[in-house]
C-alpha cells in the first residue's frame, strides 16, 4: 500500500513537471501584457483587413511590422517574467506564438512588394493561428470553442 501511495505521490509530480500550467497560472503583471498584446493585436488585424480591400499597401506593411515585434518574448519583458513564460507556457503555445508573428513578417513583406495574392494568403494564415490558438490554449476565454 505504503508502496502504491509512494508510486502515485512520484507520478503526479512527474506529470506536474510535465505539464506546464498554462495562461491561467501566469502573473497578474504579464496576464496582463498578454491582454493588451491581444487586444492591439486585433485592432491592427481589422485595420488590416479594411486596408487590404482598399489596396493600401503601405498601411499593411506598417501594421503588419508592428504586430510582428509586438512578440510578447520579444518585449521589454523583465527576466524573472520571461521565465516564467516559459515555465508556466508548453513550448507548443511558445512556437504558435513565434509562427504567429513569423506570419506577420511574411504579410508585412508581401505587402511591401504589392503581391496581392501573398497578401490575402499570409492574412488569412494569421487568421487561422489566431484560431488554432485560442481553440487550443484559450478555451477559458473563448467558450464557444469547445472539443
Ligand atoms: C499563441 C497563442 C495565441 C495566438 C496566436 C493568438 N492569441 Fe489571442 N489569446 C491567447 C490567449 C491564451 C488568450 C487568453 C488570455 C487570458 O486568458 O488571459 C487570448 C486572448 C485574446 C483576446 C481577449 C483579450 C482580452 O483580454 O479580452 C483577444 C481579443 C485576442 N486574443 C485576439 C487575438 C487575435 C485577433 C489573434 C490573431 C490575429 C490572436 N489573438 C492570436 C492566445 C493567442
Amino acid at each position: 500500500m505504503k508502496k502504491i501511495f509512494l508510486c502515485l505521490v512520484v507520478l503526479t509530480s512527474l506529470i506536474a513537471a510535465e505539464a506546464p500550467l498554462g495562461v491561467n497560472a501566469l502573473s497578474v503583471e504579464v496576464r496582463t501584457l498578454l491582454s493588451q498584446e491581444m487586444l492591439s493585436i486585433e485592432a491592427s488585424m481589422q485595420r488590416i483587413f479594411s486596408h487590404i480591400v482598399a489596396g493600401e499597401y503601405e498601411a499593411i506593411t506598417r501594421e503588419a511590422s508592428n504586430i510582428q515585434n509586438s512578440f510578447i518574448l520579444k518585449k521589454e519583458l523583465k527576466a524573472s517574467e520571461r521565465k516564467e513564460l516559459h515555465s508556466k507556457l508548453s513550448s507548443a503555445f511558445i512556437d504558435l506564438d513565434r509562427s504567429f508573428h513569423e506570419t506577420a513578417g511574411k504579410l508585412a513583406n508581401a505587402a511591401e512588394f504589392d503581391e496581392k495574392e501573398n497578401v490575402s494568403k499570409y492574412y488569412t494564415q494569421m487568421t487561422n493561428k489566431c484560431v488554432q490558438c485560442h481553440s487550443t490554449y484559450a478555451k477559458h476565454r473563448f467558450e464557444k470553442f469547445h472539443d
